[in-house]
């Protein structure tokens, strides 16, 4: 997979290096490309930024250089060219590439939208500073390219670069090599399938006793199927309590019986059509 990352700073996108993306870029099954925004910028001080129409506080990103940096590098990759990857994958794509906008404005960055990105060949991100980049940039690029402008939450940074830096890790660890575990995400919160609407239960490792505290007996039991009941049952008492939103858009078919079951112990109701609702009142806290 090739990721071109657009960027004032270009040094914020450092940690790249290191950890899990940094061995699979050692390992060539990530081409990242770190590119500053300044390089397609012509006056002596090298702007990027502009006074809003309309008035108001804060600085927009001008429109001029993120369309030189946008067309040179779709330029540089297109079908059959750009790939080092050893995957075989190209780092070009016949649709171009998904062009990834982080934006508190955006639709919420998710598991789902993580897993959509990994099947791509490639993708750019465009992390902006000041007020965000001149509207017209995005219509431009939306109408040639895939534009997909996400949010990581219902909060706001002083820039992209983190953001960039989440939907990178979350993107690169569902790549096919990436970890060292292929099935290491399947069990993870939110993960597609039986964990799509769940929270991961806890985890335990050695000692058994630790300031004397023990682990679940189950765990011991060398029981597969009771361990992964286990797991399940506390899967789903940690999402009614911390996320009970996804409780009620769990989809009807991912609940077994025994998972109705537990949930109508925890004050749940099942509703006509499978999905579970609650009152305020009858949920354990
Ligand atoms: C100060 S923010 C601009 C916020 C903008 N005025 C608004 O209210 O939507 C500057 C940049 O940081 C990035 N950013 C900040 N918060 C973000 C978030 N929650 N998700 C994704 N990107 C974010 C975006 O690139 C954004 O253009």
């Amino acid at each position: 997979m090739r990721l071109d990352i657009v960027t004032i700073f270009p040094e914020y996108l450092e940690p790249l290096n290191v950890s899990l993306v940094g061995k699979a870029r050692a390992r060539g099954l990530l081409d990242v490309r770190v590119h500053d925004l300044r390089q397609w910028t012509h006056d002596r001080h090298n702007t990027v930024d502009d006074t809003p129409y309309g008035g108001g506080p804060g600085m927009v990103m001008k429109p001029e250089p993120w369309g030189e940096a946008l067309d040179a590098i779709v330029a540089s990759g297109g079908p059959g060219e750009g790939s080092d990857t050893e995957d075989g994958s190209r780092g070009g794509s016949e649709h171009g590439p998904v062009v990834v906008v982080p934006t508190p404005s955006g639709s919420p960055f998710t598991q789902t939208t993580a897993v959509e990105l990994a099947a791509e060949p490639w993708l750019v991100f465009t992390p902006a500073r000041y007020e965000g980049i001149d509207r017209r940039v995005i219509e431009e690029y939306g109408e040639r390219l895939r534009v997909r402008e996400l949010s990581i939450g219902d909060y706001v940074l002083a820039g992209g670069e983190a953001p960039v830096l989440v939907m990178v890790e979350a993107v690169a660890r569902l790549l096919p090599g990436v970890l060292g575990n292929a099935e290491s995400h399947r069990d993870d919160s939110f993960a597609p399938g039986a964990m799509a609407d769940l929270l991961e239960g806890p985890v335990y490792t050695k000692p058994p006793v630790w300031r004397g505290r023990g682990i679940p007996e189950v765990l011991l039991s060398g029981h597969h199927g009771r361990i992964a009941r286990w797991r399940r049952d506390q899967a789903l008492h940690r999402t009614a309590r911390y996320r009970p939103d996804l409780i009620e858009r769990c989809d009807p078919a991912a609940l077994d019986a025994q998972d109705r079951v537990l949930l109508a112990e925890l004050g749940w109701t099942e509703g006509d059509d499978g999905r579970f609702g609650r009152t305020a009142s009858d949920v354990e806290e």
